[in-house]
């Protein structure tokens, strides 16, 4: 909101008078226009990105209204501009909450990592064979992930994968894409029904679109990839129409009953009710005709219209898919095989050495500009300084680089012939070039070995480190601020306007106070500022899963914290928890960490050295006070097990191990590694022992398998 009194030239524009020389009447009146007029622009603004005035003009508005307001403050209208904070939509596209996540596949890169994949499930499952288990083998289209709702027959929403778990709400867009049905009429559809499939952009298209970008003088886009997203994520359906997307089905998300037994199947119905498949995709019985078609669809790539990146192999039967379930943020039973990554040489420049949020140091190549694979890249990693020594890169040298999917491009090695004379040996700094503190190489007490990667040892006196830190909080998957760049965060941190987390939420109020405003910085205005300060806004509330993510913990990833955020419950929770485990590593807390299974003692303990430090406390206490997390949805809140803690023991003879903890965690239980008087279940199998002891000294309820099955049932 502006405090600039509108000037003459303004005034023409808005009410004639003068505010001092308003009554009451015109000024109540006045108000109520403005209040239309502002709700009108922000419509078009936010929702449509097709402004009819200037931001000067509408920050005169608001300014208009400010002032008339200060002047006859009793007629500030309920529905006021000045009240509306965090109330014109900031997202560009609405959330759409996927009720069945859209995950990622994991990768393989050769014939032993498939066998691995295969051995995985044979274990999984506990079969003794692999063989008879039939595959879909399909291309992996490179393009961007969508699920579409049917309900009635009729498509009623197209949303993309987003962080897997809320996506954006793309539906005028999906419904411009001629090969996906708007309807389907066909006896025995599901309802509701969620497909989920790839968008993609035929190679012929992308070349046609950036010609014409070219002559417009618009920026050109680097792949078809690039291409087919920018052009689905356009605020104007208009211009998606005009884009040539094309999709291809591939799966399923939430959906009433499929009479279906396989994939294959599936993909049979999926044809007959009229949406594309790729005409590819083959059935294949065994390793090797699994890589056979590896190999011919990779032979006849370059003939294909459109980039593929690699082959899908995904387990035929859906029972079997059903009992393997996910791990982490991917199938058990399908995988993607790349194939082998793009190469080019080029030389390198220099050798950048950047400081990361837990202080690591990683050495980045300087490259000069080369094309890999589509894309042009700039910048390798060098992974650690191990890694330079290994491939003994030298500045000047030229440099074999590769580009995989979506993964940094990585240095392979170098052209020994072209080393120009003199080179030297990289020397690796010592100290932080961030802050100057030392950089030491910590044992890792696991191993008992030297860790390859160097870390400052500056903490939070390390400008990089908090730098780091605030990017990281920000963060697509943490709180995802739109409008809240890399960029912007380090010129803020420069400027003092953000230095730890909590500001960021008290930036707005310390701005309205202050005298150098943020929409007066250059490259903002007051309606970028608003935008920034509602983005803001929008965030005080907060998944838990994804607060805890974004403190940027050591080794706390995404999974992780979904895991503590499933303990835990609430903010509250973790936090008395994680005080007292970080205050007293022999205490009750610290075991029941310990304790959640896949939360190993390194895990364990980088989380209580973060709340040993009694300013990384404060700062979560400060946060705490702005934003409210949310509890994540449990996993199955009608589930029997739901909540409710479990230890397995003893062999298990309907299932594995590994399943029964899966499934368990999937019905929202929480499995844990030992008996204590937090365990509700123990569910023992022949040869359990000391487990089962510490079960009845406790009074804790011991089940058999059978009992356990009945109970989930
Ligand atoms: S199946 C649980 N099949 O690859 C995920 N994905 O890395 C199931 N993709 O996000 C995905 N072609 O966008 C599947 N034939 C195919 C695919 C395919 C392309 C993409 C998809 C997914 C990504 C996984």
């Amino acid at each position: 909101m502006s405090k600039t009194k509108t000037s003459k030239k303004d005034r023409a524009s808005l009410g004639a008078k003068s505010v001092d020389a308003l009554d009451e009447a015109e000024a109540s009146a006045e108000l109520a226009r403005l209040a239309a007029a502002i709700a009108h622009h922000d419509a078009l603004y936010y929702r449509k990105d097709e402004p009819e005035i200037s931001d000067a003009e509408y920050d005169a508005l608001r300014a208009r209204n400010d002032e008339i307001e200060a002047r006859f403050p009793h007629l500030v209208r309920d529905d006021s501009p000045s009240l509306k904070i965090g109330a014109a939509p900031v997202e560009t596209f609405g959330k759409v909450t996927h009720r069945v996540p859209m995950l990622s596949l994991g990768n393989v890169f050769d014939e032993e990592g498939l066998r691995d994949f295969l051995d995985r499930i044979k274990r999984f499952l506990g079969l003794e064979t692999i063989e008879g288990l039939a595959f879909t083998a399909e291309p992996k289209i490179d393009g961007l992930s969508i699920t579409l709702r049917y309900e009635n027959g009729k498509l009623i929403q197209g949303a993309t994968r987003g962080d897997g778990y809320e996506g954006e709400n793309v539906t005028a867009n999906v419904r411009t894409i001629p090969d996906i049905p708007h309807s389907i009429k066909s006896r025995g559809f599901p309802d509701p029904f969620e497909l989920r499939g790839e968008i993609y952009m035929s190679r012929a298209a992308f070349q046609r679109l950036n010609e014409e970008q070219a002559k417009a003088g618009e920026r050109l886009f680097a792949n078809p990839r690039n291409a087919a997203a920018g052009s689905l994520r356009q605020l104007d359906p208009a211009i998606t129409a005009k884009r040539p997307l094309r999709f291809f089905a591939y799966g399923w998300g939430e959906v009433a009953r499929l009479s279906a037994e396989t994939q294959w199947d599936v993909y049979q119905l999926l044809r007959a009710w009229g949406f594309p498949l790729n005409p590819l995709i083959r059935l294949a019985r065994s390793v090797e005709e699994m890589l056979e078609t590896y190999r011919d669809i990779e032979s006849g790539r370059v003939g294909l219209d459109y980039d593929i990146d690699g082959i899908v192999y995904k387990l035929d039967r859906l029972d079997l898919q059903q009992r393997l379930g996910f791990v982490s943020r991917s199938p058990r039973y399908a995988i993607a095989h790349k194939f082998p990554a793009e190469k080019a040489t080029t030389v390198l420049r220099d050798i950048d050495i950047q400081v990361g949020r837990t202080g690591a140091l990683t050495p980045v190549a300087k490259l000069d500009p080369v094309t890999v694979g589509g894309v042009v890249v700039q910048n390798a990693t060098l992974h650690n300084e191990d890694e330079i020594a290994r491939k003994d890169v030298r500045i000047g040298d030229t440099v074999i680089v590769q580009r995989a999917g979506d993964v940094i491009p990585q240095i392979l090695g170098v052209v020994q012939v072209k080393r120009p004379k003199g080179a030297k040996r990289f020397a690796f700094p010592e100290v932080c070039p961030a802050c100057g503190s030392h950089a030491s190489r910590e044992i890792n007490p696991t191993t008992g070995k030297v860790d390859a990667v160097r870390r400052c040892t500056g903490g939070l006196i390390c400008p990089a480190q908090r730098v780091e830190r605030l990017k990281h909080f920000v963060s697509r998957n943490a709180f995802d601020i739109e409008g809240l760049g890399e960029k912007h965060i380090k010129a803020f941190y420069d400027d003092g306007l953000i230095q730890s987390l909590p500001d960021i939420f008290t930036l707005q109020a310390r701005d309205k106070r202050s005298s150098s405003k943020l929409a007066e910085r250059e490259g903002w205005g007051e309606t970028s500022a608003q935008r920034l300060f509602d983005a803001i806004e929008a965030r005080r509330n907060v998944r838990l899963d994804r607060f805890i993510y974004a403190l940027g913990i050591r080794h706390v990833g995404e999974t992780t914290g979904r895991l503590l955020a499933r303990n835990y419950g609430s903010a509250e929770n973790f936090l008395k928890a994680m005080r007292a485990a970080g205050a007293d590593r022999d205490g009750e807390a610290f075991a029941e960490l310990d304790n959640i299974e896949q939360i190993g003692p390194a895990v364990a303990a980088a989380i209580a050295d973060f709340f040993a430090e009694p300013h990384n406390v404060a700062v979560v206490d400060e946060l705490l006070h702005e934003v409210k997390p949310e509890p994540l949805e449990a996993v199955d809140h009608a589930s029997p097990i739901s909540g409710k803690t479990v230890v397995f023991t003893g062999t298990l003879e309907k299932m594995t191990r590994s399943e029964a903890k899966a499934k368990a965690e999937r019905l929202g239980a929480k499995v844990a590694g030992s008996v204590s008087k937090h365990t509700d279940y123990v569910v023992a199998g022949p040869g359990a022992g000391s487990k089962l002891k510490n079960a009845a000294a406790l009074g804790v309820k011991v089940l058999t398998e059978e009992e356990w099955l009945k109970l989930l049932d």
